[in-house]
């Protein structure tokens, strides 16, 4: 019988293979019935725990969802407070993961509400390579909480 160390040390940390394996499961679950272009999202939080999310179109197409805003929902109705790693595949259909998909701008500013810099953004294309990027490289200078936090006190 293990000791039980408290909630940190029952949650494995996962290798980045097996987070964009949680990433790739996600994408086969995509609504992306008028793109047809399948996204899926894993986010690794503060405690390790991973929530995934995936792209959810609809006919009315602005009111569609990209994959990162239901894994950082998923991520927050779960009690998680910061993204560690999001690795995020993206591809045509039912094919396999094509180009590296950076997340789009508004995915940029819902990932910098929730990151701090040891964040990483982990791509991969279908060859295998992975791109690890910083938040800052991908939304510098970003408006952030810091910017109306005597608006809205950073959460307890
Ligand atoms: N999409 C995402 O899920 N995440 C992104 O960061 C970029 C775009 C989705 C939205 C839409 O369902 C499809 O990809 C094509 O734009």
């Amino acid at each position: 019988m293990p000791i039980d160390l408290g909630p940190l040390t029952r949650i494995p940390i996962v290798t980045e293979d097996e987070l964009f394996e949680r990433a790739v499961e996600a994408r086969q679950r995509a609504y992306a019935r008028y793109s047809h272009f399948r996204v899926g999202a894993a986010v690794e939080d503060e405690s390790g725990a991973i929530h995934v999310g995936c792209n959810v179109e609809n006919a009315a197409y602005p009111v569609g969802i990209c994959a990162e805003a239901g894994a950082i929902s998923a991520m927050h109705v779960a009690g998680g407070k910061r993204i560690r790693r999001i690795a995020v595949v993206c591809g045509l259909a039912d094919g396999p993961e094509t180009v590296f998909c950076a997340p789009c701008g508004a995915c940029r500013q819902r990932i910098a509400e929730f990151s701090d810099a040891a964040t990483r953004i982990l791509l991969r294309d279908d060859t295998g390579n992975v791109r690890r990027l910083e938040l800052s490289s991908l939304l510098p200078a970003a408006f952030g909480p810091v910017d109306v936090l005597p608006l809205s006190p950073a959460p307890g």
